[in-house]
């Protein structure tokens, strides 16, 4: 199990460039394989799900090549091949594979996907969505098989708008005939980046990121080329941690509109930056303040950046409420924020009292997700002496080239195994 060690107190000054979107990356790889035959994708995070993504690719007979942050696919003899449980569960978007090879050939057979341990996590949206469009879907144990010998284009009502639903029904809906219409479908900028990868194929697609999209099924796609959008979630962490502790510090690759409401939230904490196009400038801020904060869908807090804010939150004057409205187990990573020196109370399954500030202690800890372990990393790099985080490789699903990026603006911290 990897180790990351911490010398925390560290003031960070220079720049720290924001990689690729993970969470439009890992739905414009499966995407890739409804072009007609050959795809470039342009600034691939360096992070761990897309290579079990391209290992999923290359059981499909896909060819990719990886090379300085770009990614070139052949799917001329793409081969619908079941997918083992032993790939669907290295991670959450391997459901992506539902949508992209239901309207390729009309059957899928592929395990549960995986993910961070946050919630329950299920994926009935998706399913319902398939069934509209014409699917029928059998389940045997973690087993999925869906298959449809015509999928129809439906009016489609989602009951939540769920990110990966409205991705997985838009590509299914490219192998449809007709026209399908999303309602109260997510909103996220994840979604314009697919939308606008499948409409480079020829797809047309209108609405993606408004509540309600509409998607034509077409037969006849071409080769594909698109860019993933800066990561919004990586953003937002590395603002926070700038917030703690940078000088001057400058965060490269920033989209304003994306992040609007950790802007507005971070200048209720009494949190000062500047932008310049798609460059940031933050420093060390001084007379934090209390805030409730409350995660919703975009355009809303997001709940990837909840587990990040609470860490600063316990350096704010006052006393916090954080109420979670996404997953049910979103908070897992107090416990050890505690164990540092924080004082958080789990109110109710879904809010939490950080009460501040705080001083934190370097100590022992266990990132138990994704981002509950960026918590633990920021809570380090501010705590006196040293903290290991256990089990640092959940980190590094979300965040490439974390070690690189932190040393080369000073701070000081390393991988072990
Ligand atoms: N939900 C259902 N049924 C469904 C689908 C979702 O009940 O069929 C519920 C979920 O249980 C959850 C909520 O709806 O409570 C939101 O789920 P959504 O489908 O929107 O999320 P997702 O597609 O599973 C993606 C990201 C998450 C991110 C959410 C929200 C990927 C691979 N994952 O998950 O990212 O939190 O959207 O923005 O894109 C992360 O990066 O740390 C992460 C967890």
């Amino acid at each position: 199990m990897s180790k990351l060690k911490i010398e925390g107190k560290h003031i960070l000054s220079g720049e720290i460039q924001i990689s690729g979107a993970k969470n439009s990356a890992v739905a414009l790889l499966p995407a890739a394989v409804l072009a007609k035959k050959k795809s470039i994708i342009y600034n691939v995070p360096e992070i761990s799900d897309i290579k079990y993504l391209i290992d999923i690719m290359k059981l499909l007979n896909c060819e990719v090549e990886h090379k300085d942050g770009t990614l070139y696919i052949d799917s001329s003899n793409l081969k619908n091949k079941p997918i083992p449980e032993e790939l669907s569960v290295q991670m959450r978007a391997s459901y992506y594979f539902m949508g992209a090879l239901l309207a390729k050939f009309g059957k899928v057979e592929i395990s549960f996907p995986g993910g961070c341990n946050i919630g329950a996590r299920p994926i009935d949206i998706h399913i319902k969505g398939f069934e509209q469009l014409g699917a029928t879907v059998d389940i045997v144990k973690n087993r999925y098989t869906i298959t449809a010998d015509k999928l129809k284009g439906a009016k489609i009502f989602f009951d939540f708008p769920s990110v990966g639903a409205t991705i997985n029904i838009m590509m299914a809906a490219v192998g449809a005939e007709g026209t399908t219409i999303i309602e109260n479908a997510a909103m996220e900028p994840e979604i314009v980046n697919v939308a606008s990868f499948l409409i480079n194929m020829g797809v047309k697609i209108r609405g993606a990121g408004t509540k309600r999209i509409e998607i034509d099924g077409c037969k006849d796609l071409d080769n594909g080329v698109c860019e993933v959008f800066p990561d919004r979630i990586e953003s937002g962490t590395y603002i926070i941690i700038g917030a703690l502790l940078g000088d001057n510090l400058k965060i490269k690759g920033i989209i304003k509109e994306h992040i609007e409401a950790l802007l507005i939230k971070l200048k209720e904490i009494g949190v000062d930056y500047e932008i310049d196009n798609d460059v940031m400038t933050i420093s060390k801020c001084e007379n934090l303040k209390a805030v409730n904060l409350k995660t919703l869908v975009f355009p809303g807090f997001p709940t990837d950046l909840q587990q990040p804010l609470v860490t600063l939150l316990t350096q704010a004057k006052g006393k916090s409420l954080v109420e979670e409205t996404l997953y049910e187990n979103r908070f897992k990573n107090t416990y050890d924020l505690n164990r540092m020196g924080a004082i958080t109370n789990i109110l109710t399954m879904n809010k939490l009292e950080v009460k501040g500030p705080k001083n934190l202690k370097g100590t022992h800890v266990i990132a138990t997700d994704l981002r509950g372990g960026a918590s633990l990393l920021i809570a380090g790099l501010i705590a006196a002496g040293e903290t290991e985080i256990d089990n640092c490789d959940v980190i590094l699903r979300g965040y490439g080239n974390l070690v690189e990026k932190l040393s080369n603006v000073g701070a000081k911290l390393e991988i072990t195994e």
